[in-house]
């Protein structure tokens, strides 16, 4: 039997009922007051869409009930087994295993419209998207489009909601996770999505449009909801084997956050910045 998955320990979130719950939450999130395809690109009979690290396959399978039904949409992934099986799936969507950061299958150059890529920044090697982005290229026809979407934490700040305000516990949270118990450079630090634009324009793709959009603010507690829960499956993925009590202390400030969850919020851009392959 083909299997569901490759590379399964190397990935530092788990697989579990509450990343499948995660991940559908921040893909409502995200979508808030946004959008699944960017404006620009046109929706047109037979668009061909990629979509790079699927999760659970849930902007895939909502984006195939908005465009034609003569469309397809392919997801990749080092795991699909968060996605429903495949005798659950609209006709026109695939889920494959793929390692994103290998060439893909040379009958697949040159054949999609779209690529669309979100919440990716784990997986970028030495904080450059260029080589990706030259995979992701090859996959494009011309005048194609590549829309890649993260979390901007550089534009991260904590808001309070009570007065007095309460201790933050959420930024020293995040630098403590994003550095992998203070063992590795802090993600959280890493800013090459805010240089998206530049890096597109390097690779020479054209028509690059920026979107920057913060969650509404009813919304925050969800989204901290969303952000705690990744923070506690990162403490037993990749901190416990550690030792040294790392991940006992990052569920200890998970759960002073989740104590303040209506004093104290974490609010941030959602970026996506979208290019186009040149025509020739
Ligand atoms: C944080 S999740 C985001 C899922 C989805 N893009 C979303 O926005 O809901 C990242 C996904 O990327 C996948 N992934 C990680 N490394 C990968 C790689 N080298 N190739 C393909 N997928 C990968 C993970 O398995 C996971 O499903």
């Amino acid at each position: 039997m083909a299997s569901n998955s490759s590379n399964q320990d190397e990935y530092i979130l788990s697989r579990g009922l509450q990343d499948n719950m995660r991940l559908n939450l921040q893909h409502y999130l995200w979508n808030d007051k946004g959008y699944l395809l960017h404006p620009s690109i046109p929706i047109k009979e037979g668009l061909r869409i990629a979509e790079i690290g699927v999760g659970t396959g849930i902007w895939s399978l909502e984006t195939a009930r908005i465009v034609p039904k003569s469309a397809q949409i392919d997801g990749f992934d080092i795991d699909i087994s968060q996605c429903p099986p495949r005798d659950l799936l609209p006709k026109n969507v695939t889920f494959s295993v793929h390692n994103c950061l290998t060439p893909f299958p040379h009958e697949l150059t040159g054949t999609y419209d779209v690529v669309h890529i979100r919440l990716f920044i784990l997986f970028v090697q030495e904080n450059d998207p260029g080589p990706l982005l030259r995979n992701f290229l090859r996959l494009l026809k011309p005048g194609g489009y590549i829309s890649w979407s993260e979390y901007e934490y550089k534009s991260l700040e904590v808001i309070s909601t009570s007065i007095p305000e309460v201790e933050d516990s959420i930024t020293p949270l995040l630098h403590f996770i994003g550095s992998i118990g203070e063992t590795k450079p802090s993600w959280t630090a890493t800013h090459w999505p805010s240089d998206l634009p530049q890096t597109y324009k390097e690779i020479g793709l054209t028509n690059i449009e920026v979107d920057r959009r913060p969650f509404s603010r009813e919304l925050l507690p969800f989204y901290l909801d969303a952000c705690l829960a990744a923070c506690e499956e990162i403490s037993y993925k990749a901190l416990d084997p550690l030792g040294g009590g790392k991940g006992e202390r990052a569920r200890s400030l998970v759960k002073k956050c989740l104590e303040n969850r209506q004093k104290s919020h974490l609010q941030l851009n959602r970026l996506t910045v979208l290019g186009r392959k040149p025509e020739k």
